[in-house]
Parts: C-alpha cells; sequence; structure tokens
C-alpha cells in the first residue's frame, strides 16, 4: 500500500487522489467533533464550505431535525446552535439529528474534491477503526490533513504519523511512504509519549486555549474513545457498516430527503 500525506488540502488535486481511500483529518477539532457526534447518535453530518450553505440545509430538511454547527475564528457562528467543540455534541443534543456543519479547515476537505473511492474521517479519537477500515480496504492511500488556514498544522500531522504508525503494525503487506508520510511518522515516534503536551503547544492548540477552550484540546488528544469509522458519501458524513467498503454515491439520510 502507497501512503501519501498531504499536510495541507491546497497540496491535494483530483488526479492524486482519484485512485486512492481517502482519511481526512482536522484533530483540532473538526474531525474529532464529527467522530462525537455520530458515536453520540447523530444521523448525519453535512459538512458545507459557505455558512449559508448550512442554512439552506436546514431550510431543506426542516428545522426540527437539523443542527447548524461550526466555528468562525473557533467561536460559534451567530445563530448556530453549536460551535466546534466536541464536548457539545452530547448524546442529549445530537441524537436524530442532521447536523450542518461549517469550520474554517476541516470540512474544506470534504467540499473541495470529488471523490471516487473511500472517504473516512480519521481523528485519534477512533484511530484504531480507521486503521482497521483502511487495512480492509487495501487501496493506496491518501491521508489529507486540513492544516491551519493553508499551512501545516502540527497536530493533524501527528494523527497522521498515529495512523501510518497503527497501519506499519497491522498490514501484512508492504507499505511505501512518501515523504510527507515518512515525516508524520517520525513527528509521531518523537511525541508518542506526549500527544497531549506536543497537540497543547501547537499554534492552533495555543489559540484554542487562550480561547478557553483547553477542555476540548484534552478530549481531542484521546486514543480510542469510540470504535467508528465515519464515511463521508453522497455529501454526507455518517457511521458506516463495518463490512461496507462500497463507493456507491447514492446514500441517503434516512428519511430525509435533501
Ligand atoms: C477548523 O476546521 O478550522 C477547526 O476545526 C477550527 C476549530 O478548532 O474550531
Amino acid at each position: 500500500m502507497r501512503i501519501d500525506v498531504y499536510f495541507t488540502p491546497n497540496s491535494v488535486t483530483q488526479k492524486k487522489v482519484e485512485d486512492c481511500q481517502v482519511v481526512i483529518i482536522d484533530a483540532l477539532r473538526a474531525s474529532t467533533t464529527i467522530v462525537t457526534a455520530l458515536a453520540n447518535g447523530a444521523r448525519a453530518i453535512i459538512p458545507v464550505a459557505e455558512t449559508s450553505a448550512a442554512v439552506e440545509v436546514r431550510a431543506k430538511l426542516g428545522v426540527e431535525h437539523v443542527l447548524l454547527g461550526g466555528e468562525h475564528q473557533g467561536v460559534k457562528i451567530e445563530n448556530f446552535d453549536l460551535g466546534n467543540s466536541p464536548l457539545e455534541y452530547t448524546k442529549e443534543v445530537v441524537k436524530d439529528k442532521v447536523i450542518a456543519m461549517r469550520t474554517t479547515n476541516g470540512t474544506r476537505p470534504y467540499t473541495m474534491l470529488r471523490y471516487n473511492r473511500a472517504v473516512r474521517v480519521g481523528s485519534f479519537l477512533n484511530l484504531s477503526a480507521t486503521v482497521k477500515y483502511v487495512c480492509g480496504n487495501g487501496a493506496d492511500l491518501a491521508l489529507i490533513c486540513a492544516g491551519n488556514n493553508g499551512d501545516f498544522s502540527l497536530e493533524d500531522t501527528l494523527a497522521a504519523g498515529a495512523i501510518i504508525d497503527g497501519l506499519a503494525d497491522s498490514m501484512v503487506c508492504e507499505i511505501a511512504l512518501n515523504d510527507s508520510a515518512k515525516l508524520a511518522a517520525l513527528h509521531f515516534n518523537a511525541s508518542r509519549e506526549r500527544l497531549l503536551a506536543t497537540i497543547t503547544e501547537s499554534e492552533h492548540g495555543k489559540h484554542l486555549t487562550s480561547l478557553g477552550f483547553a477542555d476540548d484540546i484534552a478530549f481531542a488528544a484521546q486514543v480510542d474513545t469510540y470504535d467508528v469509522s465515519p464515511r463521508f458519501e453522497g455529501g454526507q458524513i455518517s457511521i458506516a457498516d463495518p463490512d461496507d467498503s462500497s463507493t456507491d454515491d447514492t446514500m441517503r439520510i434516512k428519511g430525509l430527503e435533501l
């Protein structure tokens, strides 16, 4: 299996990911929040590029079914129901809801490319489930880090390295890493005993701490809290049947039509 890491979505092109399975990583905080919401019973997440698109999703599906979630500069968007703190996405709040979500970096990779193959959501919280899925799928892998406003981000690269490390332990076949993937693996190996400290010391970690979100960082640094591998398909992210690696693009939110 060839594994390519993209430090930011800007370095990805349609052609580069065309034949790959893809894992999209935004450890602080979008992937962590998406995984948490779905593990807590949300029906689906609809990632959107603009605030107005989230409002449109709610108008189409019905106010009673949809929560608006996301952030601008780290804080809840005006008139949205939820921010981007995974701790807000409790069972009581999200169960059976569809969440239209807009964040600065983390929702962008879902909306900027057309994917031909499986796309999964990667975070520390669902590390082993991600590794298990990728192994079972077997296709070459693109790990797309959401990054930080177009720049490299330490925490997403760390999570990419953790996935590579897990794959290196579980794969029966050879894995071949591009240079970015080698660096991600080195970064993870150097920091594996101090994940929380490394994430806290990252630029975005410091920014979130300054906004009062230190608890989110501690939450996001947990490994294997949830045994789920959410799948992005047909514009929606939901918890996939673990044995289903189909690339059928016709999935619908049960009972709701977009
Ligand atoms: C993003 O998508 O840019 C992040 O998830 C920002 C955040 O921490 O809220």
